[in-house]
């Protein structure tokens, strides 16, 4: 058997298909269960979930990061999650969908017909201008280039934190963390000079909601503690504001990635993509009401995130031992679950690795077993962006759909990466051709 690091993807898919379900695994002197049922994922995701900790990946990068959202574990998380629940709601974040809409249609009039691309370095841009906006009420392109800058640096850290066997999987070299450290710095001065800014305004203005300027940073200055009345430190809401900024864009960049590639491959689904977008916007941007009647769309991103999920893998540390199925899994093991290998499975999808958008009807999703398909997660730590992210993704899909057609350059590798999220190893070079 070869080693996980090789080719995670492939080591966990053959791990499930050859000794089945529950497997253990000895691993950088670790204790894994990789666990490929969805039952038992959602015991240890929901019904168990005090059982588990989300568990600590490099120490050294959490220094780097702060304790937000993501990383944090009870009571602090309970807390945490709770304060921020209402950033989310979905009217708050409906208000998000003309953003997405206008930064994708500024980024599509800057394609030039028959351009080649690194459309996973396009959709990374774009995703990170939007997270800028909505989250900082900042244009990082034309106003904050620096912040985008030291991001990227941040970001190549950031994700060694999420999972609590990510320095297995990726071991950081020393100037890569030293880079990161310096882009903290920056970064830090950056959103503590806005939180400073924020809390000034809403002192001077009459009322404390003047404070909110529509965006989530201002959500996090006021949201307040139903019990106790407390609010968050600066310091926590930057590191929130940092974890949501982090958490959000590269995931829904993959994504995008991923989706534009397999649109790209599967002519027919193109077409019908293609079809429903004119019938339904007539020529017009979308915007959020749009949403519903552009079912295509959905299904077309549903179907990207089975095959590939951004987040492929989740894991969590038991805290005590665990009974699942016949196995008692000692206390301090890691259990491993991956989107990306059940949502590959011929038992719940069949014909596994077609890119299907119809097989998403209504009555196979009322069949699907729950957590069959999970690539939000599930439990009191299901992602808090979802819906932020389904609206992003349908948003900008349409939009660029509209005016462009992506072809894969010919021969260009496609190879995912798992790192902490399913990245392209190679980019993915496309040519774009105009549809008008
Ligand atoms: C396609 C896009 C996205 C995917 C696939 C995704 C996936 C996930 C998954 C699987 C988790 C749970 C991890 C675990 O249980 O260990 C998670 C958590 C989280 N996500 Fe997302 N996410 C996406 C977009 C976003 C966006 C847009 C935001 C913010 C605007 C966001 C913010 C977060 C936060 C803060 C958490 C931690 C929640 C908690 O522990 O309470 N995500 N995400």
């Amino acid at each position: 058997m070869y080693r996980p690091g090789r080719n995670p993807l492939v080591f966990f898919t053959n791990l499930a298909r050859t000794y089945g379900d529950i497997v253990s695994y000895r691993m950088g002197g670790e204790q894994l269960i990789f666990v490929n049922d969805p039952k038992c994922i959602r015991d240890i995701l929901v019904t168990h979930n005090r059982n588990f900790m989300k568990g600590r990946g490099l120490q050294r990068s959490k220094r780097l990061l702060g304790e937000g959202l993501l990383t944090s574990e009870d009571p602090t998380h309970l807390r945490q999650r709770r304060l921020m629940q209402p950033a989310f709601h979905r009217e708050r974040i409906a208000a998000y969908g003309q953003t997405m809409v206008a930064y994708a249609d500024r980024l599509r009039r800057e394609w030039r017909d028959g351009a080649t691309l690194d459309v996973s370095q396009e959709m990374m841009r774009l995703t990170l201008s939007i997270a800028g906006k909505t989250l900082f009420d900042l244009d990082v392109e034309s106003q904050a280039a620096d912040v985008g800058e030291a991001l990227t640096a941040v970001m190549e850290t950031f994700w060694t934190t999420m999972l609590p066997f990510a320095d297995v999987l990726e071991r950081l070299p020393v100037p890569r963390l030293r880079r990161a450290r310096a882009a903290r710095a920056k970064l830090d001065a950056i959103i503590y000079g806005l939180i400073a800014e924020r809390r000034a305004a809403s002192r001077d203005a009459s009322t404390a909601s003047s404070g909110d300027r529509g965006d989530l940073l201002s959500m996090l200055l006021l949201a307040q503690d139903e019990d106790d009345g407390g609010v968050m430190t600066d310091q926590q809401v930057r590191d929130e504001a940092m974890t949501i900024f982090l958490a959000g864009h590269e995931t829904t960049a993959n994504a995008l990635t991923w989706a534009w590639y397999l649109v790209s491959e599967a002519p027919q689904v193109e077409a019908r993509l293609h079809e429903e977008v004119d019938r339904v916007l007539n020529g017009r941007l979308p915007g959020v009401a749009d949403i519903g009647a552009l079912s295509y769309v959905e299904k077309v991103v549903t179907e990207s995130m089975r095959l590939y999920p951004p987040a492929w893998i989740v894991g969590r540390r038991a805290l005590q031992e665990y009974r699942i199925g016949d196995y008692v899994v000692p206390a301090r093991s890691i259990l491993v679950m991956s989107p990306y290998v059940l949502q590959r499975d011929a038992r719940y999808f069949p014909n596994p690795d077609r890119f299907d958008p119809d097989r998403w009807t209504r009555e196979f999703r009322a069949a699907l077993p729950p957590f069959a398909y999970f690539p939000f997660g599930g439990g009191p730590r299901r992602c808090i962006g979802e819906s932020f992210a389904w609206m992003e993704l349908v948003l900008v899909v349409a939009t660029i759909a509209q005016q462009w057609r992506l072809r894969l350059v010919p021969d260009h590798p496609v190879e995912p990466q798992p790192l902490v999220t399913l990245r392209t190893k190679h980019g993915m070079r496309m040519v774009v051709t105009s549809r008008k």
